[in-house]
C-alpha cells in the first residue's frame, strides 16, 4: 500500500473517530471514556490441568448450591468429579423406615450427568449418618435395615455413580482397632466386608472405596487402615480403593513424603487411592501469611497424588469458602480454593501448579 494511501486511510479513520470535518477544536479535549470494568479473566480450568496428569478433580456439593449461577459458573468450569456432601447418606434418604427419599441425590446425579461429570456416592455405611429409628433395633433387625439401605441405594444409583464410599471412618482414631460404632456393636467386625460384598452384588460396575480421615501420613491410624484393607484384599472382598479424606490444618499438615509413602503402600495392594475430602484450615495462622502457607500445603499434598500413578482423583470438600463445613460462621476460617466472592485464592494456583508439575 502506498504511503499516500496509508495516510489517506489514517485520515479517514481519525476523521470518523473525531467526528466529521476531521478537525478537533483545540479547546474541547476528547473526554476519556470510563473504561467498562472488565471482569477478571477466569483462570484456566483446573480439570484441564488435572487431566494433564491423568487425574479427576472434584468437589463436594449440595443440591441447593446448584441453583446459584455464581456457584455453578465456577463449579462447571473447573471440576469433573462430584461427591454428594450430604444427600446420598442414610439419614437424609431414609428418615422414615422403608420410605427412601432420593430427591436430593437425584438432583446432584442429574446435574453431574448433564455436565459430563463423574459422580461419587457418599457414603453407604457411616456412624455419622444413621437414622434415629435405627438406633433401637435388635441386632437382627438392624442388619436387615442396613442391608435394605445398601441394596436400595446402590440399586437406585446403579449406572449413575462411578464410585461409592461404601464404608466411612470405621477405624478408631488412635489406631487401636475398629471404631466401636453401632455397626460394629450390632453386626460384628465382619460388617465392613459384608457391606462391600453387597454393594458389589448390587452394582458390579461401581468402584468401591473405604474412606477415612487421620490416616493420610504414616500414623498409627494409617497403619490400622492399611491392615484393614490388606485383610479385605486377601479375603477377596471386592474393594477397589481407599479415600484419604485430607481434612488438615496449614498449621500442622501431614508430611507430604509420609503421605506419598502411605499412598505407595496402599497402591502396592493393587488398590486405587483418592484424596477424597480435602480442605486446609488456616484459622490458627497469621492473617498476613496464612493464604501463602495454605497454597504451599495444597501444592505439596496434591503433588503427592500426582506422583502416585494409582492416585486417580483429588476431591475438595467444597470449593468456595462461602460453603464449607469449617467456615461457620462465615469468616471463621478460609479452607478452600475460592473465597466467599468466588475469586480464586493462592491455594487454587498451588493446586494447578501441582497438577502441571510446576
Ligand atoms: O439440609 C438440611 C436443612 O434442610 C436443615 O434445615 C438443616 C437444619 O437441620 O440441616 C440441613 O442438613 C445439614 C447438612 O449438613 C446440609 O447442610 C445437616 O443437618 C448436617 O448434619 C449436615 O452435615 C454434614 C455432615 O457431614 C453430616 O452429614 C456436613 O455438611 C458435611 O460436610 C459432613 O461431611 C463429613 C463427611 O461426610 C465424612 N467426613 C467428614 C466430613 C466433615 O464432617
Amino acid at each position: 500500500m502506498s504511503s499516500h494511501r496509508a495516510h489517506a486511510l489514517l485520515a479517514i479513520l481519525l476523521a470518523t473517530q473525531l467526528g466529521c470535518g476531521g478537525s478537533k477544536s483545540a479547546t474541547a479535549p476528547t473526554p476519556t471514556p470510563t473504561p467498562t470494568p472488565v471482569p477478571a479473566t477466569p483462570p484456566d480450568p483446573l480439570r484441564d490441568a488435572a487431566s494433564a496428569s491423568g487425574k479427576l478433580v472434584g468437589a463436594a456439593v449440595q443440591s441447593t448450591f446448584l441453583t446459584d449461577p455464581r456457584y455453578t459458573e465456577v463449579f462447571d468450569r473447573h471440576f469433573n468429579y462430584v461427591t454428594a456432601e450430604y444427600e446420598m447418606k442414610w439419614d437424609p434418604i431414609e428418615r422414615t423406615r422403608g420410605s427412601d427419599d432420593f430427591l436430593g441425590g437425584d438432583a446432584i446425579a442429574s446435574y453431574a450427568a448433564g455436565q459430563g461429570m463423574k459422580l461419587k456416592g457418599h457414603a453407604l455405611v457411616w456412624h455419622g449418618s444413621v437414622p434415629g429409628w435405627a438406633n433401637g433395633l435388635s441386632n437382627t433387625d438392624f442388619r436387615s435395615a442396613v442391608e435394605h439401605h445398601i441394596r436400595a441405594t446402590a440399586d437406585h444409583y446403579r449406572g449413575q455413580v462411578y464410585a461409592w464410599d461404601v464404608v466411612n471412618e470405621a477405624v478408631a482414631d488412635d489406631g487401636s482397632g475398629l471404631r466401636d460404632s453401632i455397626f460394629r456393636q450390632k453386626l460384628g467386625d465382619g460388617y465392613i466386608a459384608d457391606a462391600f460384598r453387597l454393594a458389589h452384588q448390587v452394582d458390579p460396575q461401581a468402584l468401591l472405596y473405604y474412606n477415612d480421615y487421620g490416616g493420610e501420613g504414616l500414623t498409627a491410624k494409617a497403619d490400622r487402615i492399611y491392615d484393614l484393607v490388606r485383610d479385605l484384599v486377601q479375603q477377596g472382598v471386592p474393594i477397589d480403593g481407599v479415600g484419604l479424606q485430607m481434612h488438615i490444618s496449614a498449621a500442622n499438615p501431614p508430611d507430604a513424603a509420609a503421605v506419598a509413602s502411605n499412598m505407595r503402600r496402599l497402591a502396592s495392594l493393587g488398590l486405587r487411592v483418592n484424596i477424597s475430602e480435602m480442605d486446609v484450615q488456616v484459622r490458627d495462622l497469621a492473617p498476613a501469611t496464612r493464604l501463602d502457607v495454605q497454597k504451599s500445603v495444597y501444592h505439596a499434598i496434591v503433588a503427592a497424588c500426582v506422583a502416585e500413578a494409582r492416585c486417580d482423583a483429588v476431591t475438595f470438600w467444597g470449593f468456595t469458602d462461602a460453603h464449607s463445613w469449617l467456615n461457620a460462621p462465615v469468616g471463621s476460617d478460609a479452607p478452600l480454593l475460592f473465597d466467599t466472592a468466588y475469586a480464586p485464592k493462592p491455594a487454587f494456583f498451588g493446586v494447578q501448579d501441582a497438577f502441571l508439575h510446576r
